[in-house]
């Protein structure tokens, strides 16, 4: 039966920024057809912005616009609170004073479910209230709707993700016209497409929190930011790049979670990926994320990882499943996690040294008889297989000083804390003449 003739859900904004008047402007041009999906309108009613005439540009006279968030949140007509300020402060203390007032949350902050997810997911179970967050792992792409819904089928092997938009355009950057990260970053905040202050993109810390969602929802396991490998792709060199491209390889910052069996994998760093996969011709800020499962097998995700209306889309969505909800008695929601709360998994996130991945190995060395055996030697010492070897020739690499070439190699295979070790043996020989880059490779095949 349809509930057509149900009042609609009335929801309050917390931020009108770009997300927030893209959701305004989605949910007013498409309410006809996100009415008949959800079964019932959807209103925003009412609006907190620091700027408030801004504000009110924005929504018109219906709409009532406040500076206090908190006006929202005692506002006994509003049904669902959209959090879109964004950062581990404030925002924290307005959604869990949201869940507290009896209010459904959706929110696009990733740092925040990241870091305090566990106690934001129990305070709402506690209160029999929704919170939901597809807008904060890649944007406008389906992924918690995919995982958590769609995939539940499957034991997930792993999810590999380009989930960061800016490090993916400085990354095509550097590659189509090699050129050092430096130069590209300044050109990306000219350009927009880098914030004044790109730390958390340009570190890998942005690329983690989602990481850490998408972990939790996979295997049951509570988010657990602060156990996350994080590696941004500041220290990466174009040289490395075109070394990899000669190799059949391109370098993406991939956010990854794979399950082993002594426990989970949750990491986030530049990544050599084989050219013919799907995943590595994503280019510019565009995301991707790939999931394996043992039912289904490989499958991908794309889209815009970020925007106006892309971030709207998955906003908007998870104001349609509210909607669809919000009668239904609690134990009728989807787990936030997608694992019921009381059959969340124990397993560990592991620390890196247990990792199992391939590397790109880059050193300078003298270019003398005997060195590369001296350094097929120490990675036969840590049980490391080669898989592939290139030199480049002197004057490629160094110009005046053509006693110097790079040695490329490409492992299989092997624990991290085993590569640590070669590493460290190799520094030492007195024929490598300066820090050996190291690089994670994954076949994602
Ligand atoms: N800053 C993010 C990116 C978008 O560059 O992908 C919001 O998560």
């Amino acid at each position: 039966m349809s509930q057509d003739n149900q009042k609609p859900v009335r929801v309050g904004l917390l931020g009108i920024g770009t997300v927030g008047g893209g959701t305004f402007t989605v949910l007013k041009r498409n309410q006809e057809e996100i009415r008949r999906r959800a079964g019932r309108g959807i209103s925003i009613d009412m609006v907190a912005d620091l700027n408030v005439a801004r504000a009110k540009e924005l929504v018109g006279d219906a709409v009532e616009v406040v500076s206090d968030a908190r006006q929202v949140i005692a506002n006994p007509n509003i049904d669902v609170v959209v959090e879109l300020i964004g950062g581990y402060g404030i925002a924290k203390t307005l959604v869990l004073e949201a869940i507290a007032a009896g209010k459904h949350v959706v929110t696009a902050n990733k740092a925040l479910l990241a870091v305090h997810g566990t106690e934001i997911f129990a305070a709402a179970r506690e209160k029999g209230v929704m919170v939901a967050f597809e807008a904060a792992v890649a944007g406008g792409i389906p992924i918690i709707k995919s995982l958590r819904e769609g995939l539940t089928a499957n034991q997930i092997q792993w999810v590999a993700g380009i989930i960061n938009g800016t490090t993916n355009f400085i990354l095509s950057e550097m590659r189509d016209k090699g050129l050092d990260f430096d130069v590209v970053l300044k050109e990306a905040q000219r350009l927009g497409y880098a914030e004044a202050d790109p730390t958390f993109d340009i570190e890998g810390i942005d690329a983690a929190h989602k990481a850490t969602l998408l972990s939790a929802i996979a295997y049951g396991i509570p988010v657990q930011f602060d156990k996350a490998y994080v590696e941004g792709i500041t220290k990466l060199s174009a040289v490395d790049i075109k070394y990899a491209e000669q190799l059949g390889y391109r370098i993406k910052l991939l956010g990854i979670a794979k399950r082993q069996a002594a426990g989970i994998e949750l990491r986030t760093h530049p990544t050599l990926v084989p050219q013919r996969r799907l995943i590595a011709n994503v280019e510019g800020a565009m995301n991707a994320v790939m999931v394996q499962g043992d039912a289904v097998g490989t499958t991908m995700y794309y889209g815009k990882g970020a925007g106006s209306e892309p971030t709207a889309s998955a906003v908007v969505a998870d104001l349609v499943d509210i909607a669809r909800l919000t009668d239904a008695p609690a134990a009728s929601y989807v787990p936030p996690l997608a694992f019921q709360h009381d059959s969340m998994s124990t397993l560990p996130i592991l620390p890196i040294e247990e990792v199992v991945t391939s590397f790109y190995v880059r050193l300078r060395v003298a270019d003398q008889t005997g060195v590369l055996a001296k350094i097929t030697g120490i990675l036969a010492e840590q049980g490391i297989s080669i898989d592939a070897v290139i030199q480049r020739e002197a004057d490629e690499v160094s110009g005046e000083n053509g006693n110097q070439t790079d040695l490329i190699l490409l492992t299989h295979d092997t624990k991290e804390g085993r590569m640590n070790k070669a590493i460290a043996a190799m520094q030492a020989l007195p024929t490598v003449l300066a820090p050996i880059v190291r690089l994670r490779k994954e076949e994602l095949a």
